[in-house]
């Protein structure tokens, strides 16, 4: 079976073989850098499983701490083992310019989601570096941890506990090999009991960008080549469980069976019956599904299944919630199953900040790029911050063909080095003004 591997084309733009002015970034040294990293946790078919707090991760994260050394960077882990790198700037009483992203994946995910923002940060600081630039403000690059959520189900952990601290027993919490969230800390060499020091003062933080792909299909179809987020959606997780009765698929009549995955059936219906009843972008998935027994002659007992929706707007993922519960309840009562629906997981919707989009937008264009703004459909770490009044911007690049979360995730070479170009510009204009 051969193995899909990244292909390395040289960087068009680099090459010069654009009208595009000449980029202060370096596409191919980006692109390499995006080739080594997919190594950690590459699967056969293409792409990778990187799960926050895995060893696939950590191996990743030493390597690139390495690279950031090099780079000149101060390296070091917060407690809530969020890697950063920082650059001094000015007499360091001037707030920080705080940029970055993630390095971990869904199961089977691809080698551009978190990837691009992290390493085109990095590509930033190498760019400052080659330049011998002086700044003045202080550059952080940061890197979140397990920003998926996959392991441990909610997302955005290492930015929630810098900007907010971790919810409640989060630290408790055990995975399906009954591993405790603290154990990975101290796998990854933190201390859990310190996690409150990984807090951010938001006085501390100037601005935070993040480079991102789109994961949706808008600027690769309208070939823009970047995007000017205006906000992030809003993200709430739910626990559902339909508890019926298990019996014997032969001799239970079928109108006397409690089947509960006959009930779950209806409600995955519902659930996106009810996301769509309305005209908008809201969605919604259930991403598994959970079936006990498990057995093809017992009528299901007890099914388990992830409810995850989201908007723009916090009034329409609870009003969602809200007719999907009730629908619950009349499968419930149609199918004389119960039906318990837990909200285990909620990440708020965030504006961006305005004068960092104008700001994005006209150092895109000055760069010789098209641009659009957009709202953000995915979830990023970003939004941690805004929510605790850090201004925010983000840079999208495009998709090709709107894939994301799969072994076929694809931004071209150029548009990474575009988005990190732009993320260099928007960074100098900041520290300009
Ligand atoms: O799920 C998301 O939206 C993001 O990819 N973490
Ligand atoms: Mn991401
Ligand atoms: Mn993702």
């Amino acid at each position: 079976m051969t193995r899909a591997i990244l292909v390395t084309v040289p960087c068009l733009l680099l090459a010069g073989a654009s009208s595009e002015p000449a980029l202060h970034v370096n596409g191919d040294r980006l692109r390499d850098l995006l080739v080594s990293l997919s190594r950690f946790g590459a699967n056969p078919e293409g792409g990778v499983s990187r799960l926050g707090f895995s060893k696939e991760d950590q191996a990743a994260r030493g390597w690139l701490m390495e690279r950031m050394r090099e780079a000149g960077l101060d390296v070091w882990v917060d407690a809530a083992a969020n890697i950063h790198g920082r650059r001094p700037g000015g007499d360091g009483s001037r707030p920080m310019l705080l940029f970055g992203s993630h390095i971990d994946s869904v199961p089977k995910g691809g080698n551009f989601d978190g990837d691009v923002g992290t390493l085109g940060a990095l590509e930033v600081m190498l760019a400052l570096r080659d330049e011998k630039a002086a700044t003045r403000h202080p550059l952080e690059m940061v890197v979140w941890s397990n920003e998926e959520g996959v392991h441990y189900g909610k997302g955005l952990f290492g930015s929630r506990a810098a900007a907010r601290g971790p919810d409640a027993g989060e630290l408790e919490d055990k995975d399906e090999q009954g591993v405790a969230l603290a154990e990975w800390l101290r796998r990854y060499g933190v201390n859990p009991a310190r996690i409150a020091e990984a807090r951010l003062d938001p006085r501390s933080v100037a601005a935070y960008l993040e480079l991102h792909i789109e994961q949706g299909p808008y600027l690769d179809r309208r070939g823009v080549q970047i995007g000017v987020v205006e906000g992030i959606v809003g993200i709430d997780r739910y626990h559902v469980a339909v508890q019926g009765f298990a019996n014997h698929a032969g001799t239970t009549p079928m109108d006397e069976r409690k089947d509960a995955l006959v009930a779950a059936a209806r409600l995955v219906q519902a659930v996106r019956e009810e996301v769509m009843a309305k005209p908008g972008r809201q969605v919604g998935n259930v991403g598994w599904m959970q079936v006990s027994p498990g057995a093809p002659n017992v009528v299901p007992g007890l099914v388990r299944l992830p409810v995850e929706l989201r908007d723009l707007r916090r009034e329409v993922i609870d009003e969602m919630a809200a007719r999907i519960r009730a629908r619950g309840e009349t499968i419930a009562r149609e199918t004389a199953v119960t039906v318990t629906m837990e909200r285990y997981s909620t990440d708020e919707p965030a504006p961006t900040d305005a004068a960092l989009r104008d700001l994005i937008e006209a150092e895109a264009r000055g760069a010789g790029y098209t641009t659009m703004r957009m709202p953000s459909g995915a979830g990023h770490d970003a939004q941690s911050l805004g929510r605790a009044g850090i201004p925010i911007g983000m840079i999208f690049v495009p998709s090709k063909g709107g894939i994301s979360h799969s072994p076929q995730e694809r931004t071209e070479w150029d548009d990474c080095a575009r988005g990190a170009e732009v993320l260099y510009r928007t960074l100098r204009a900041l520290d300009r003004r």
